[in-house]
């Protein structure tokens, strides 16, 4: 068939999705996306607790397949195939959608691609903007920092990573240090608006260094000392106080991401110059800051330079019914043997 549709489930961390997504001669287009967010549900709880996060997958991942199937106008019997996160995530989210997809394809007998979630991020650009293999690849999320070289949907380079904490992971702690509401990105993208980003001098971990590694658990802890000081000295933060250590710690972010951007184009661009392209995803790359320095540094290497749109930069499973097209058209096909990974390195 010239046509391909596919479902596609996501539930690794805290977003319960589902999605459609049709591939025809005209290109990829996403007929639809539902997100079902856990905010609230793990508030008292400083962190995303796996059991509860586990639950509401379980029951809310048919809710979400039902919305989506409705939203596009469709039916599982209009589906050639059914695309699911089995990994890497916290198990019990992925166990959740593994079975709701196996119980659907054993519904209906349509053929199961297991899809990981990074491949699903690294494989966004193309979704949105039909961009060709190879490229460059900034992954940034709360989980994971990478350096990839893309050059098809099984296959991936890792040019260099976070060494200790991942970017969103650093936003989270540091917004729960200075009594933000999570997710710790938005609130301090938020609070950085117009603020001093020189007042506080915060380190910038591992730049200049000659490979394409990165290091954030460093500049957490010193924005640890930082309100510390403050509230040693004055008791207490005043807003001022907040919206200056949000857009220092966020600058110190910036540097480092277009240090390290800098270095890992410049090698892909080395053994790449006729496709020079940089893509980056996951939900760090929702920050206008970072994304704006970033594209700075792709203009300056002569790169295009492509992010997705906020929607698709965060959890969903639009990239995952994507990354399913991609596969089942490379031939992968899953039954009901597929297994949940913990962890799985593309
Ligand atoms: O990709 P994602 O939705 O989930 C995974 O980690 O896989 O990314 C979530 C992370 C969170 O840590 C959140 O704080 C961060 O992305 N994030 C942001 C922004 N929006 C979300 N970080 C900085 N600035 C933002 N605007
Ligand atoms: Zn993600």
């Amino acid at each position: 068939t010239d046509t391909l549709t596919m479902l596609g489930l996501e539930s690794s961390c805290d977003d319960t999705a589902a999605a459609v997504v049709r591939r025809s001669a005209s290109g990829a287009e996403v007929l639809a996306s539902v997100v079902i967010g856990q905010t609230g549900l793990h508030d008292a709880f400083g962190g995303v607790v796996p059991e509860i996060a586990a639950r509401a997958h379980a029951e809310k991942l048919d809710v979400a397949v039902r919305q989506a199937l409705d939203d596009a106008g469709l039916t599982l019997n209009d589906m050639d195939a059914i695309a699911v996160t089995s990994g890497p995530g916290l198990i019990g989210g992925v166990l959740s959608g593994v079975m709701c997809a196996k119980g659907l394809s054993a519904a209906t007998g349509l053929p199961l691609v297991g899809v990981n979630h990074l491949a699903g991020h690294a494989l966004t650009p193309r979704l949105t903007d039909a961009i060709a293999y190879p490229y460059l690849m900034l992954l940034v999320s709360g989980g994971h920092c990478q350096f990839l070289i893309v050059r098809g949907p099984q296959d991936f380079t890792r040019l260099g990573g976070t060494i200790d904490d991942a970017p969103g992971e650093a936003f989270d702690k540091v917004a729960r240090l200075l009594g933000l509401p999570q997710p710790g990105g938005p609130s301090i993208e938020r609070e950085a608006m117009g603020a001093n980003p020189k007042r506080f001098p915060l380190p910038r971990p591992l730049i200049d260094r000659d490979d394409c590694n990165l290091s954030f658990s460093g500049l957490k802890t010193a924005v640890l000392r930082t309100r510390d000081a403050l509230v040693a000295e004055f008791g207490g933060l005043t807003r001022a106080d907040r919206a200056d250590i949000c857009a220092s710690f966020q600058a110190a972010v910036c540097d480092v991401l277009a240090d390290r951007m800098r270095r890992a184009l410049a090698r892909y661009l080395a053994e790449n110059p006729v496709t020079p392209c940089v893509a980056v995803a996951g939900g760090v790359a929702a920050n206008m800051a970072i994304r704006a320095r970033l594209e700075a540094v792709a203009a300056d290497l002569g790169a295009q330079f492509v992010a997705p749109p906020l929607k698709l930069c965060t959890d969903n499973a639009a990239m995952i019914a994507y990354a399913g097209i991609e596969l089942f058209e490379d031939g992968v096909r899953h039954d009901l043997t597929l297994s949940a990974r913990p962890r799985w390195p593309l």
